[in-house]
């Protein structure tokens, strides 16, 4: 597996991997990797004959007053999962590396980016739309993976790539969880062992709400109420909010009538933490 930290070095590799007529994968991270990431990857493996992870904290999706300081890293052993997990080269850049001196070209996204995550983080998806425009446009994958975990992010990305006619497939990938069904994620570090006991209410509420979408309620009120009530039993945790929206607009719907997204975001102390599940009619997707 090889290392690159120049994006010079990372188009003459996948240009010489196109030219012997070999698919490419990208796995976009930010690093600290996690069974989530490694499932991206494995996926990846096996559906590409070359995979491309890029391990980048990406500092314009981080908000003034957010964690990029703190963002935890760890580049050696994500190396060795990465090597482990099936890719073939990591592009690790430094942020100079990224973002020229007066860097002031961004991708900028209406609506789906105002709600959810957006309204708290005004910056962040245009932090993401960026570097990801910039990543596709450096490796050129034919695929690129990325987690349900972050469901606005992947709805986002699709978004991007239809609207901008981006020549790459976007592939949506399970929400890996901790045995006790907290969502694997590398804020989780930041937890202490009492707030890690407290976390795991968001994936009891969800799966409340998720029960009562399959029992047949389908009013949007009903069901974050119940998302709400169950968040509300756990003192540790401080709802930032909790919303039932259409899965490929993110506009909010009052009846579950069609496929829907469950999203919360919640407070554990300092740590924020997110967690979703898509409901549609008949097999469920998530
Ligand atoms: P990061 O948080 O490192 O996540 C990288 C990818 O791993 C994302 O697509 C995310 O959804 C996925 N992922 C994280 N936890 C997961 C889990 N428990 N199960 C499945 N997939 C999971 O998301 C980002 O980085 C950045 O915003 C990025 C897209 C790299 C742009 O900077």
């Amino acid at each position: 597996m090889k290392v690159s930290t120049t994006i010079a070095e990372v188009r003459s590799q996948v240009k010489e991997w196109k030219r012997q007529g070999l698919s490419v994968g990208l796995v976009p991270t930010m690093g600290y990797l996690h069974e989530g990431h490694q499932s991206l990857i494995a996926r990846a493996a096996r559906e590409n004959d070359r995979v491309v992870v890029s391990v980048f904290v990406n500092p314009i999706q981080f908000g003034p007053s957010e964690d990029l300081e703190s963002y935890p890293r760890d580049f050696e052993r994500d190396c060795t999962l990465c090597e482990k997990t099936g890719a073939d080269l990591v592009f690790h850049p430094e942020a100079s590396e990224m973002y020229a001196e007066n860097f002031c070209t961004y991708v900028d996204m209406d609506r789906l980016t105002k709600g959810l995550c957006g309204a708290s983080r005004p910056v962040h998806f245009r932090g993401v739309c960026t570097v990801v425009s910039k990543l596709f446009h450096i490796v050129t994958p034919d695929r690129a993976y990325f987690g349900q975990k972050d469901a606005q992010q992947l709805a986002v990305i699709k978004r991007m790539v239809r609207d901008l006619s981006m020549d790459v497939e976007i592939v949506g990938c399970p929400i890996i969880r901790e045995p006790d069904g907290l969502a694997k994620s590398s804020r989780n570090t930041y937890l202490s062992p009492q707030e890690r006991r407290a976390a795991v209410v968001l994936s009891q509420a969800l799966a409340e709400g998720r029960k009562a979408l399959a029992e047949g309620e389908r009013s949007a009120q009903a069901i974050t109420g119940i998302i709400r009530g169950v968040l509300e039993s756990e003192p540790l945790a401080q709802p930032e909010y909790v919303e039932l929206v259409d899965w490929e607009t993110l506009e909010p719907v009052e009846t579950a009538d069609r496929p829907v997204l469950a999203a919360i975001a919640v407070r554990i102390g300092t740590t924020r933490l997110i967690d979703n599940f898509v409901f549609e009619e008949g097999p469920e997707c998530n």
